[in-house]
């Protein structure tokens, strides 16, 4: 790929996670009425075990979003690797807890079923391939750990890819919510993981030619 486009295509890449990486911060300043708050019933807002879960898993998220996409600049990781491992840590900290949060809001998911099984999916995914990444960093087994982590952000990014899809899929549904909504649950993070498989598989195809050439 040309150098330029190559570049551009990361500080894209960057910029998306930074700004959805904020939005929950919006949260914390508008009223109680803001975004998905709006869809839920007032028993489940009342609830203080659902309201802990929410705002640990936006706040977590949007920190693990937020510092995530630097670690894959392998400049600045081959430099500063004692800043690499503490980003990393604060990373595998916050997804723990935005993984484990995330699952339990899932189970009130709008949507029901279909919307549960997409999200708790998700949280599942990104908690087991995040602890992967650690166990495999913490056995000195690099390449399996850059691999782990390729597929645990290609989880987080799913925050960025469901705000793209979403408007696309209620526009395709004339408008309904729910609809768009049970696909986004599944749409917003399966591509991802396939595109994780290629970037993996890439990887692991040019470091076996270098060892043979
Ligand atoms: C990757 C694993 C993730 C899972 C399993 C997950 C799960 C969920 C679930 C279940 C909801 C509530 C949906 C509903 O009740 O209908 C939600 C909402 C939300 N999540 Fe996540 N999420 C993940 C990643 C993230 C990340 C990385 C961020 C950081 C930006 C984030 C920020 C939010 C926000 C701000 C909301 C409120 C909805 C909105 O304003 O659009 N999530 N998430």
């Amino acid at each position: 790929m040309n150098a330029t486009i190559k570049k551009a295509s990361w500080w894209f890449f960057a910029l998306l996670a930074v700004v959805i990486g904020l939005y929950p911060a919006i949260y914390f300043w508008a009223d109680s009425n803001f975004g998905l708050l709006q869809s839920k019933p007032e028993t489940l807002l009342a609830d203080p075990v659902w309201n802990v879960a929410f705002y640990t898993h936006i706040l977590c998220g949007g920190f693990a979003l937020l510092s995530g996409w630097i670690q894959f600049d392998k400049g600045l990781r081959d430099r500063k690797r004692k800043l690499h491992k503490r980003i990393g840590m604060a990373y595998v900290t916050a997804v723990f807890f935005s993984s484990l949060a995330g699952i339990y809001i899932g189970l009130f998911a709008t949507g029901g079923l279909v919307s549960i099984l997409g999200f708790v999916s998700l949280g599942v995914i990104w908690l087991c391939t995040t602890m992967m990444g650690w166990f495999t960093a913490k056995k000195h087994d690099y390449v399996a750990h850059e691999d782990w982590m390729i597929f645990s952000y290609a989880a987080a990014f799913a925050a960025v890819t469901l705000r793209i899809w979403l408007p696309i899929l209620i526009v395709l549904h004339q408008g309904e919510f729910i609809p768009a909504y049970h696909i986004v649950a599944w749409l917003c993070w399966v591509p991802n993981i396939l595109v994780a498989f290629w970037l993996v598989r890439r990887r692991r195809v040019a470091s076996q030619s270098i060892r043979n050439a």
